[in-house]
């Protein structure tokens, strides 16, 4: 074979390692650019990304913001009692009847309790949790505020105040939060904050029983 056709074969099939080498280069890296895209389908259509800028409206903002007073739809929202905890515009002394106070309840409750809540108000609601201690210590031993904040204790659960709330309220607090303590809304589900609730009002009796609360044939082993 004459050596002009083998020098031609030898540098044809160097060059067709190029555009594999190049894709494989592209392919490897983040490209803020549109991607080449030969079959479109309905990959790329005209559309607002979130954040991005509309100029249809004054405040240039493409996502809309509810319009003021709308009320989320279904029956599930209009339940005031499972939602909000009120019964009549008072704080519901009562679990919602969608909950049967049983052991399985309680026991979802000291699970969920145990952990969302014990960080800040200890395993037993004392207000002692490990978070409410190391913040306690790095404030008794600064000088005025840490990392720009002062401390707010987390409250004792068993305090007067909290024993004599109806569990509305209690779950109000768990879901909107109450003055320096955030709320839990967004975190913890609606069926979740009830059944903290319920952990919450039995570890309050725990805390505060008689002898009448225990049954007549456990009495003897305390
Ligand atoms: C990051 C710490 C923190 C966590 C976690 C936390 N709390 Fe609190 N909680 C506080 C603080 C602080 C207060 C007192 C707020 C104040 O008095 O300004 C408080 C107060 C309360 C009160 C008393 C409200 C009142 O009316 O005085 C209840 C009830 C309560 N928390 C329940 C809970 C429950 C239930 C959870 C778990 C879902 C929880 N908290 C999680 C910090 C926390």
């Amino acid at each position: 074979m004459p050596r002009i056709i083998v020098y031609t074969l030898l540098i044809l099939g160097l060059l067709l390692l190029l555009p594999p080498v190049i894709a494989a280069n592209a392919r490897s890296r983040p490209n803020p650019n549109r991607p080449i895209n030969i079959i479109q389908d309905m990959d790329l259509q005209a559309k607002f990304l979130p954040q991005s800028e509309n100029d249809l409206f004054a405040d240039k903002r493409s996502q809309r913001p509810a319009v003021l007073g709308s009320v989320a739809r279904g029956e599930a929202y209009l339940d005031a009692h499972l939602n909000d905890g009120v019964v009549d515009g008072q704080w519901a002394t009562t679990l919602p009847s969608q909950f049967t106070l049983d052991a399985k309840l309680l026991l979802r409750g000291q699970e969920r309790f145990n952990i969302y809540c014990t960080p800040c108000h200890g395993y037993t609601g004392a207000g002692n949790g490990t978070v409410n201690q190391r913040a306690m210590e790095l404030v008794a031993n600064a000088e005025g505020p840490v990392n720009g904040t002062v401390w707010v204790a987390a409250k004792s659960l068993h305090d007067p105040t909290v024993t004599i709330q109806p569990v509305g309220q209690i779950f109000n607090s768990i879901t909107h939060g109450v003055r320096n303590m955030a709320g839990y809304g967004s975190q913890v589900p609606t069926e979740d904050r009830w059944a903290i609730v319920a952990y919450v009002r039995a570890l309050q009796i725990s805390q505060n029983a008689s002898m009448d609360d225990v049954p007549a044939d456990k009495r003897g082993g305390l």
